[in-house]
């Protein structure tokens, strides 16, 4: 399948003045919960760069594309690989786990996609191994109520593995003695799960059954390019190649700045392309904050602008708010500047892509919290204990536009409604608005003109 040439759009998009490429990395992240529209967006841009590399995260990530009537959902491997001239890289901030990796692979060769040609691993990204997802099992159960409603992809455990000096990278994958090293660790692991006895039974079938997928896929890791990813990243930098760093999750799931405890166990944002691909941070260039036009949770945590209501039903339902990983049904909620504002100031964001504004043309009202009302009175910044703390958001209310976006392709299309929503974010977090996404396709994306802007681009 050659699915490059195969839209205009896509040509007009690549030679557009917006996207300043230059030979540091730029970084595409979300700014919210997740799922904002990463890989549709990092598809949409590819045409710009050589190399689409992810930085963090691995499994519990979903990253949804779609093009030519057709949807494709990746978890680990970069959302670019299905534009022939670039090369996917999984940096070492990655944690990859073979069976999903394989699975992964399967469905892309199953597409044609010669994913092999497209696709380098970092010798130093970490490994899930199958007791990493029965202790991340383990550790939800014993939560009870408080649990963090983790994908229990294992990305807890083996970040902590990572972090705690135990962890297996894919370096060692290759190594003649690997088995032994995987025994040795699953070894501390069924000695951990024994401490969780009361809430957790092993299933010594279930995890014999889980060896075996791990080991098949171990092999097809085995047959992959295994790079020292900085070095590589490095020179094709110096090389003058052009590159953008797909970030997995969101800002507010970041392990330090997020809606801790309820948050993943790695940096999501910008600085974690530092550390997840070995890139100096005088390289970074622009950093592209990706947002939903409202805001949606999967998962437990604080979320202050959570509509448990007919409003919030029906974000879900126009907007089909599934998870792309779990298939939970996402929790949804009008924008949140607090967080949005906190997520820009943590990033440095340079320029903003609104996502789904489609999904809010069925109302005739738009609400933008601006604020959070506390114990303490009105604050506007998200308080250090927000999950022991009741806040209730404080709204503004926008004109609605109420009619279907969907059809649109250019920024003078847009009702006048839509553009005063799009300039108020932009003047409340003077950031341009660079793209307005109206539809899950690649073609339904529009670019705002310069004219149309609030800030100076
Ligand atoms: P990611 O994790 O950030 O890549 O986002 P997900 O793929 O998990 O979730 C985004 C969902 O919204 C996917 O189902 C996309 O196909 C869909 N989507 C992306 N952009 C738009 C849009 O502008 N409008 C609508 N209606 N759906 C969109
Ligand atoms: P993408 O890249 C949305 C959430 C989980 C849970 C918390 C911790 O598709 O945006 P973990 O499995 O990391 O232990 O889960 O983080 N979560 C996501 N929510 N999108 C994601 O990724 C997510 N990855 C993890 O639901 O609340
Ligand atoms: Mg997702």
């Amino acid at each position: 399948m050659d699915a490059e040439n195969s839209n205009d759009f896509r040509a007009t998009f690549a030679c557009h003045f917006f996207f300043t490429v230059n030979n540091k990395v730029d970084i595409l992240l979300g700014l919210q919960w997740g799922d904002e529209g990463k890989g549709k967006l990092v598809d949409v841009l590819t045409p710009r760069y050589d190399i689409i590399a992810r930085f963090q995260g691995g499994p519990n990530a979903g990253h949804t594309l779609e093009f030519e009537g057709t949807k494709h959902v990746l978890h680990t491997i970069p959302s670019g690989i299905f534009h022939t001239h670039v090369t996917n890289l999984v940096g070492n901030g990655v944690v990859i786990d073979p069976v999903v990796f394989a699975k992964e692979l399967d469905a892309l060769k199953a597409k044609n996609v010669p994913v092999r040609e497209r696709l380098l691993i970092s010798r130093k990204a970490h490994v899930i191994i199958p007791t990493h997802r029965l202790l991340d099992r383990a550790s939800e159960a014993s939560k009870g109520e408080a649990k963090i409603g983790s994908t229990l992809k294992g990305i807890g455990p083996s970040y902590m593995d990572k972090t705690g000096r135990n962890g297996l990278r894919i370096g060692d994958v290759m190594a003649s003695d690997f088995k032994s090293r995987y025994e040795a660790l699953k070894q501390k692991h069924l000695h951990l799960l024994k401490g969780f006895e009361s809430y957790f039974t092993l299933d010594r079938a279930e995890l014999d059954a889980m060896e075996v997928e791990f080991m098949a896929g171990v092999e097809e890791i085995r047959a992959l390019t295994i790079v020292d990813s900085e070095h590589f990243i490095n020179q094709a930098l110096k090389a003058g190649k052009k590159i953008l760093a797909e970030g997995a999750q969101g800002s507010m799931l970041d392990i330090d700045f997020g809606t801790y405890p309820f948050v993943t166990s790695s940096n999501t944002v910008a600085a974690g392309a530092c550390t997840g691909l070995g890139i100096a941070p005088n390289k970074v260039g622009e950093v592209i904050g990706i947002f939903k036009a409202y805001t949606t949770r999967v998962g437990s945590g604080p979320f202050p602008t959570e509509l448990n209501d007919e409003v919030g039903e029906n974000m879900r339902k126009v907007g089909n708010e599934f998870g792309s990983t779990t298939g939970r049904a996402r929790r949804c909620g009008w924008i949140d500047m607090p967080a949005m504002r906190y997520a820009c100031m943590i990033n440095g964001v340079t320029q903003l892509i609104m996502m789904k504004a489609d999904v809010l043309s069925q109302f005739d009202t738009i609400q933008v919290c601006t604020h959070y009302r506390t114990g303490e009175g009105m604050v506007e910044d998200l308080p250090f204990d927000i999950d022991a703390q009741k806040v209730s958001p404080v709204y503004e209310s926008l004109p609605g536009w109420n009619v279907d976006l969907t059809g649109m392709r250019k920024s003078q299309d847009l009702p006048a409604a839509l553009n005063d929503y799009i300039v108020y974010l932009e003047k409340a977090l003077e950031i341009p608005i660079t793209v307005v996404s109206v539809g899950p396709d690649r073609s339904q994306t529009i670019l705002r003109s310069k004219e149309h802007a609030a800030v100076a681009q």
